[in-house]
């Protein structure tokens, strides 16, 4: 079985994805690590977000390895873990430039469709549901209003020691929904039979029943 969750940054897509696979033993690919790992790469290595043939060399000569753990999934660039690092201020305000180039989201893809070949998985993302499992028995659509979202955000920021207006938040997650949105490959859009839930006034738990409502009923 496929589950397919999109939605715009912070709606819980993640945090929703990792439980719903933890309850079913399925196995579960954050597909916006993947992204944030060749941002970082091209960080790393002084690389330009928006030089195409650099980005691509580095892609073929690194390594990244996405491993399933118990609470989620770890990834590894040249054997080391960048987990964290890839959830830096940097890269999160820079991986809508590297997810646009159309060679990248092909090498990832082919990657993402690879794990989910022979295995029962739940997949995050953004164009999951269109374009890398089209036919995922699953489909989730999960949004939140700009506000819920930056204050959710803003919450996790605090817990890490990071101290970002909920302003200046607002206006980043709003300028990566639309750079998401508009870009020409695979924008992050509701697949037509995609059930969307808005999130903005339920718990953490309320959207897990929900979602394990609608893949008992597809069972
Ligand atoms: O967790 P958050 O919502 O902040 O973002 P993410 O899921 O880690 O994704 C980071 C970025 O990767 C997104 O803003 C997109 O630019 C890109 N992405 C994508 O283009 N396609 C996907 N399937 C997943 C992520
Ligand atoms: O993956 P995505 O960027 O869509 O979101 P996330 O990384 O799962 O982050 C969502 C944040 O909102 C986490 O800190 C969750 O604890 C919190 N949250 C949620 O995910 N869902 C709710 N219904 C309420 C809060």
């Amino acid at each position: 079985m496929q589950i397919a969750i999109d939605g715009p940054a912070s709606a819980g897509k993640s945090t929703i994805a990792k439980l719903i696979a933890k309850n079913l033993k399925f196995v579960y690919c954050d597909t916006g690590a993947m992204y944030r790992t060749v941002t970082l790469l091209a960080k790393n290595n002084n690389v330009g977000y928006g030089n195409v043939s650099g980005i691509l060399n580095l892609m073929n000569s690194h390594e990244i390895k996405f491993l399933n753990t118990e609470n989620g999934q770890d990834v590894l660039l040249d054997g080391k873990n960048v987990s964290d690092e890839i959830r830096s201020e940097e890269i999160t305000n820079n991986v809508s430039q590297v997810s646009a180039i159309k060679e990248v989201r092909e090498k990832l893809v082919e990657m993402q469709r690879n794990l989910a070949n022979d295995t029962d998985i739940v997949m995050d993302g953004r164009d999951i549901g269109t374009t890398v499992l089209p036919k995922a028995e699953v489909k989730i659509f999960l949004i939140a209003s700009v506000k819920v979202r930056a204050e959710r955000r803003y919450k996790e920021n605090v817990e890490r020691g990071i101290d970002t207006p909920l302003k200046t938040l607002e206006d980043e997650i709003a300028a990566r929904d639309y750079k998401d949105s508009h870009r020409e490959i695979s924008p992050l859009r509701k697949a037509d039979d995609a059930v969307e839930l808005d999130s903005s006034d339920m718990s953490i738990q309320e959207v897990v029943d929900k979602v394990t409502e609608i893949v008992n009923s597809h069972k």
